[in-house]
């Protein structure tokens, strides 16, 4: 089949290379020159676990391409994907479809014979119908379909999740759509995955379900964490406890510093608005938001207290900026309220990320990006693990006791043992465990 990616973001690049991966002839999109000029030259502009070589696989097989300009490709094309951004529209939290209506528009003016118009973008429900209105207003004489296929990948995972995901969730209201849609996917038919065919509404509301549940069940955990502090209890047992139990799972249980990323805060607060809007408020979607919130802000006050209250004249250490690792997507990460905060308070901060600095030099002012985790340490008063990045799991630490000015370590995920760190003789402290 013939695919036009619109977007080639996160989502459309690793989308787009995996259909390409499927036998499909894919052509990613994208408005932003400088994006397509790198990928022509055979540069990918994130950082993605494997998708250089997937990508440069089936750019090299002839299924792959990229361009500025979509117009030969969605005529030409069976499916043109909509994965543009979807942000959280300022002042007001509802989900931005600017980006997503003029793609729309775009697309509306070049599709000939029968085309499927797909939203892979997080979209409010009802996005589909506006969709279907802007492109029948625009053109009433064209053949097409408009589905919701919304997408689950997690960054850092984000091709073994295309791939092999637990399911994929096609919304449709025109039957002519359901063959298309089959076609594209029917690769996975080899994993056995289940596609679900529901209607177009019911798909884009499944998709903002989903990741409040998901950011619900992180957000429980970190109030089970605070309790455990108070209580003496240690919360990754009880997160073992109770993730042993098949009814609530492991995964979404470790307790840390608050959600962030690119997805999880804009769909709670986009979900909480339709949810207002249709006189039906989701209350504990609502209660995670602001739970999530004020976590994130408090953080720089675990740091003070780790050094006695006072952060005024102390250097700190951040190690990992991302909102989690094998990413370098810095969307509302933890330490975009952390590190503003500590130096607020009088702090010195220095960091270090071994993918994400580029972006959060963008983002962070006043914080000095170093070139190593031993750099970062170097004189500092106390080291925060921001981000669990496989390289901070085994620092060391008799180097960083050795570099800093005092070893204490606030660990905000967990990485290391309460009983190891101060055998070790640090100052440590950690999210949920005595
Ligand atoms: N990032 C994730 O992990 C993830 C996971 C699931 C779903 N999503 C959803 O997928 C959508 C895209 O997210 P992302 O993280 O890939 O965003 P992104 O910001 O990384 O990429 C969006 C891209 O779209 C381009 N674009 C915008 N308007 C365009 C137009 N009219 N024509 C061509 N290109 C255009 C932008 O230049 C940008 O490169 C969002 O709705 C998001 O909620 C994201």
């Amino acid at each position: 089949m013939r695919v036009a990616m619109i977007g080639t973001g996160y989502v459309g690049l690793v989308s787009g290379a995996c259909f390409a991966d499927f036998g499909h002839v894919v052509t990613c999109v994208d408005k932003d020159a400088g994006k397509i000029d790198r990928l022509n030259a055979g540069e990918i502009p994130i950082f993605e676990p494997g998708l250089d070589a997937l990508v440069s696989a089936n750019v090299r097989g002839g299924r792959l391409s990229f361009a500025l300009d979509g117009a030969e490709a969605i005529r030409a094309a069976d499916a043109v994907f909509i994965a543009v951004g979807t942000p959280s529209r300022r002042g007001d939290g509802h989900a931005d479809l600017s980006y997503v209506y003029a793609a729309a528009e775009e697309i509306a003016g070049l599709i000939e014979g029968f085309t499927v118009i797909v939203t892979k973008s997080t979209v409010p429900v009802g996005t589909g119908d506006e969709i279907e209105k802007i492109v029948r207003a625009k053109r009433p004489d064209a053949q097409f379909a408009v589905v919701s296929n919304p997408e689950f990948l997690r960054e850092g995972a984000a091709i073994e999740d295309f791939k092999r995901p637990d399911r994929v969730v096609v919304g449709i209201e025109d039957e002519r759509a359901r063959e298309v849609m089959t076609e594209l996917y029917r690769p996975l038919n080899l994993n056995e995955t289940p596609i679900l065919f529901t209607g177009r509404r019911t798909s884009e509301l499944i998709k903002y379900a989903a990741n409040a549940f998901l950011a619900l069940k992180i957000t429980y955990i970190n109030e089970i964490a605070d309790l455990c502090e108070a209580v003496g209890a240690d919360v990754q047992q009880v997160a073992r406890g109770i993730g042993l139990d098949k009814r609530i799972g492991s995964k979404f249980l470790h307790a840390g510093p608050g959600y962030g990323g690119s997805c999880f805060p804009k769909d709670t607060l986009a979900l909480v608005r339709t949810a207002t809007d249709a006189g039906k408020p989701v209350r504990l979607v609502e209660t995670t938001v602001a739970v999530n919130d004020a976590r994130k802000k408090a953080m720089a006050g675990r740091v003070a207290d780790a050094l006695g209250g006072d952060l005024a004249g102390k250097t700190v250490a951040l190690l990992g900026l991302t909102f989690k690792p094998n990413t370098d997507d810095m969307r509302d990460a933890p330490s975009l309220d952390l590190a503003p905060a500590l130096i607020a308070a009088g702090a010195t901060v220095q960091a270090f990320d071994p993918e994400g600095m580029h972006e959060a030099a963008k983002l962070l002012d006043g914080v000095a990006f170093k070139d190593g985790p031993y750099e970062a340490v170097t004189g500092a008063d106390v080291v925060v693990i921001v981000t669990e990045w496989d390289q901070f799991r085994a620092l060391d630490l008799d180097r960083v006791k050795l570099l800093m000015s005092q070893p204490t370590m606030v660990d905000l995920r967990n990485v290391y043992r309460p009983t190891d760190m101060r055998a070790r003789g640090f100052r440590y402290a950690s999210i949920g465990r005595a």
